[in-house]
């Protein structure tokens, strides 16, 4: 069956990282259904190999078009680096939208031409980050840094939390002692410790989270293939996990600020997924 106004659009990540483009799509899109994939089982992708990152997020988008999808976010930049080239080749029946450190908003705004950008390993590696940068950072001078062990403590939902703040601290510091005035988030995990990097940064700096625009393009793009569901309110999100659907059922009012149904998946190999049966919904979390 081919994609329909009233089908899913589909999202996914390596966690939970996904839900804060997830959310951007939701106040964007209240009419449209959403499907979205976390695979908690394999978090973190950043530290992964990109030939392996790329096979789990085929997999990954054959399962979410056996779910009906009518488009699919990549909202993860590791995933996005290591893989979007390689699945709009391989699946040119459906559109990716995919997503990039935002260097070029930052570029345009910043004032000191210094820009801090935080991301994974596998995204500053990935071709990607190396075309953003040809292309949009001239006459700018660009500092990076990875984040060891952050997304691992969003995943846990410590957003507040010393260990969270030390780990923020040890990226942001050497960026602001180079007169940053702009950080780019370039890990969808990191936009739901913002409070925690505005008060680090001060109010001087600005941070850019790219999860609006995001959800901005999928709307573009929805509409330019005649797939906008014509329903103003009420899309139906869905939610399944290869991790342990109790905890994420958890951590959702506080990430999405909505509940859904979730349902646990299972990973035959490195090429398959099957649904296991396991699930919860809101009001048995
Ligand atoms: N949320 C992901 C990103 O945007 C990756 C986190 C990870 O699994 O390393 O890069």
């Amino acid at each position: 069956m081919s994609a329909q106004p009233n089908s899913p659009i589909g999202v996914f990540d390596s966690g939970v990282g996904g839900l804060s483009v997830l959310r951007a799509i939701r106040r964007v899109l209240p009419g449209e259904s959403a499907i979205y994939f976390g695979d908690q089982i394999h978090i973190p992708y950043g530290p992964r190999p990109m030939e392996q990152i790329r096979r789990y997020s085929e997999t990954i988008t054959k399962f979410l078009l056996r779910q009906q999808a009518k488009i699919i976010v990549v909202a993860c930049n590791t995933a996005s680096a290591a893989a979007l080239k390689d699945l709009r080749a391989h699946f040119p029946e459906i559109q990716f939208v995919g997503m990039e450190p935002a260097v070029k908003p930052a570029a345009e705004r910043t004032q000191t031409g210094r820009v801090g950008v935080l991301a994974t390993p596998a995204t500053f590696q990935g071709a990607l980050y190396a075309s953003v940068v040809e292309r949009f950072a001239t006459g700018v001078e660009l500092f990076q840094n990875t984040c060891p062990g952050l997304v691992q403590q969003v995943e846990l939902g410590n957003l507040e939390g010393k260990e969270t703040r030390q780990i923020l601290e040890s990226a942001l510091y050497p960026m602001l002692e180079k007169n940053i005035d702009t950080v780019v988030l370039g890990c969808t995990h990191y936009p739901f410790v913002i409070p925690m990097i505005e008060q680090i940064v001060g109010e001087n700096v600005r941070v850019i989270d790219p999860a609006p625009a995001v959800a901005k393009q999928t709307q573009r793009l929805l509409e330019a293939g005649g797939l906008v569901n014509p329903a103003s309110a009420g899309g139906v999100l869905t939610l399944f996990t290869s991790g342990d659907v109790k905890s994420l059922q958890s951590l959702l009012p506080v990430l999405l600020g909505e509940s859904a149904d979730m349902t646990h998946v299972e990973w035959i190999g490195e090429t398959h997924i099957q649904q296991t049966g396991d699930s919860t919904t809101p009001t048995q979390a």
